[in-house]
C-alpha cells in the first residue's frame, strides 16, 4: 500500500515521494516581476518535495493581480526562472509553474494601459483590491469580447512553451480560488450569453481550451491542472459546484493532463460539499472516479490525514502550503515524526528573506539548541 513516502510516476518522472510543495504567492518578485535570488534559494531549500509547484505566475501583464508576483512573458522573466529550475534542479528536484490569470481580481494600476481588468462579465468582486498597500474597493470588471478569447488561449500556450524554455519540468494551469478559469466556470461570475457562458458545458470551454492547447504546446505528460471546487475565494462561487466538476473533471480526464489537482474547501473546519452543507470525507473522494489519473490534493492536511488519505487510496499525493513554507525540510520532518516550525503568517506576502528563506533545517535546528 503506497504512503508518502512512496514513488510516484507523474508523466515522464518518477517522484521520489508524495509530499508536494503546493502553489504559493509569496510576492516576492524584483523589478519587472522578475524570480530574483532569494526565490532561488526559497525553492532550492524546498527541492526535496516529490514535486515542486511554484506560486501563481501571470501569463501577461493584463493577467497580474498583485504587487511583486512573478510573471512569465518576458525575457527577464524567463532568465530569472531559469536561475531557480536550475538550482532545484541541481538539488535534484523536479519543478512546475503554476500559470495564472487573475481576471477580474486586480487592479487598473496593474494593467496595461491603466485598463480595467478584464471577466466573464462585468460584475465587481466583493472585498477589497489588494494591488496596492492603499486598499480600496474593486472596480466592475469589463467583459472580455468573444474575439479577445484566443488572445487569453493564446497567453496561456505561449506562457507554457516560456516554462519549458525557463528550463520547468512541467506547467500547472490554474483553474481554481476565483481567478480567471473559475470566474468562467462559476455561474455566479459568468452572465455571459455566448458559447462561453450559460450552460455548464459553455462555462468550461475556456478552462477546457486552455488546457488542451497548453497540453499541444508542452505534451500532456508535462501539464496538471488545479480547480477548487467549493472554494468561495475572490467572491466567486457556482449555483451547482457538483454538477460543474461532474462534467468539467471527467472533460479534462479525456484531454489527459499528467495529473489532478484538487483544493479541498476549508470552511470554519467542516468541509462543505453542496448547497445543504452535506458533508463527505472529501472531494478527492467524490471526484476520484471521474478522472483517469494521478489525483493530488490539498487544503488543511497534517501528517498524520495525509497518511490516512493516500493509504485509503482517496488520491495519491498531498500538496502542503502553510506547513511547506515553515518547513523547508518537510518530507524529511515527516519521515523521522519530527516537530514542526510554526508558520508565521504576517511574512506570507512580500518582504525579504524574513519568513521566507529563514526557516530552519532540522540540522541547524538541533546545532542551535
Ligand atoms: C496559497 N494558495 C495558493 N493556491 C494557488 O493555487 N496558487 C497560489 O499562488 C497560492 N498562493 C497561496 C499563498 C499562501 C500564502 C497561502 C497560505 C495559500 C493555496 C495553497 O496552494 C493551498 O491550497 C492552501 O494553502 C491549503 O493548503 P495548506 O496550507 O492547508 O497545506
Amino acid at each position: 500500500m503506497p504512503n508518502l513516502f512512496s514513488p510516484i510516476r507523474i508523466g515522464p518522472y518518477q517522484l521520489k515521494n508524495r509530499v508536494f510543495l503546493a502553489p504559493l504567492t509569496r510576492k516576492r518578485a524584483l523589478e519587472g516581476n522578475v524570480p530574483g535570488p532569494l526565490s532561488v534559494q526559497y525553492y532550492a531549500q524546498r527541492a526535496t518535495a516529490g514535486l515542486l509547484i511554484t506560486e501563481a505566475t501571470q501569463v501577461s501583464q493584463q493577467g497580474q493581480g498583485y504587487d511583486n508576483t512573478p510573471g512569465i512573458h518576458s525575457k527577464e522573466q524567463i532568465a530569472g526562472w531559469r536561475r531557480v529550475t536550475d538550482a532545484v534542479h541541481a538539488a535534484g528536484g523536479t519543478i512546475f509553474l503554476q500559470l495564472w490569470h487573475v481576471g477580474r481580481i486586480s487592479h487598473r494600476r496593474l494593467q496595461p494601459g491603466q485598463a480595467l481588468p478584464v471577466a466573464p462579465s462585468a460584475i465587481q468582486p466583493g472585498g477589497l483590491a489588494l494591488a496596492s498597500s492603499a486598499t480600496e474597493t474593486f472596480e466592475t470588471p469589463r467583459a472580455l469580447s468573444i474575439d479577445e478569447i484566443p488572445g487569453i488561449v493564446e497567453d496561456f500556450r505561449q506562457g507554457a512553451r516560456n516554462s519549458i524554455e525557463a528550463g520547468f519540468d512541467g506547467v500547472e494551469v490554474h483553474g481554481a480560488n476565483g481567478y480567471l478559469l473559475e470566474q468562467f466556470l462559476n455561474d455566479g461570475t459568468n452572465h455571459r450569453t455566448d458559447r462561453y457562458g450559460g450552460s455548464v458545458q459553455n462555462r468550461a470551454r475556456l478552462l477546457l481550451d486552455v488546457v488542451q492547447s497548453v497540453c499541444n504546446e508542452v505534451g500532456k505528460d508535462r501539464v496538471g491542472v488545479r480547480v477548487s471546487p467549493w472554494a468561495d475565494v475572490n467572491d466567486c462561487r457556482d449555483s451547482d459546484p457538483k454538477a460543474l466538476h461532474s462534467f468539467v473533471i471527467p472533460a479534462l480526464s479525456r484531454i489527459g493532463p499528467a495529473y489532478l489537482h484538487l483544493v479541498e474547501p476549508r470552511t470554519g473546519g467542516e468541509r462543505k460539499f453542496d448547497a445543504n452543507h452535506e458533508k463527505a470525507p472529501s472531494i478527492a473522494t467524490l471526484f476520484r472516479p471521474l478522472f483517469t489519473g494521478p489525483m493530488v490534493a490539498a487544503g488543511g492536511y497534517v501528517l498524520s490525514t495525509a497518511q490516512a488519505t493516500i493509504a485509503a487510496g482517496e488520491c495519491d499525493a498531498i500538496a502542503f502550503g502553510r506547513l511547506f513554507i515553515a518547513n523547508p525540510d518537510l518530507p524529511r520532518r515527516f519521515e523521522l515524526g519530527s516537530s514542526l516550525n510554526r508558520y508565521d503568517r504576517s511574512t506570507f506576502y512580500g518582504g525579504a528573506e524574513r519568513g521566507y528563506t529563514d526557516y530552519p533545517f532540522l540540522e541547524a535546528k538541533a546545532r542551535a539548541s
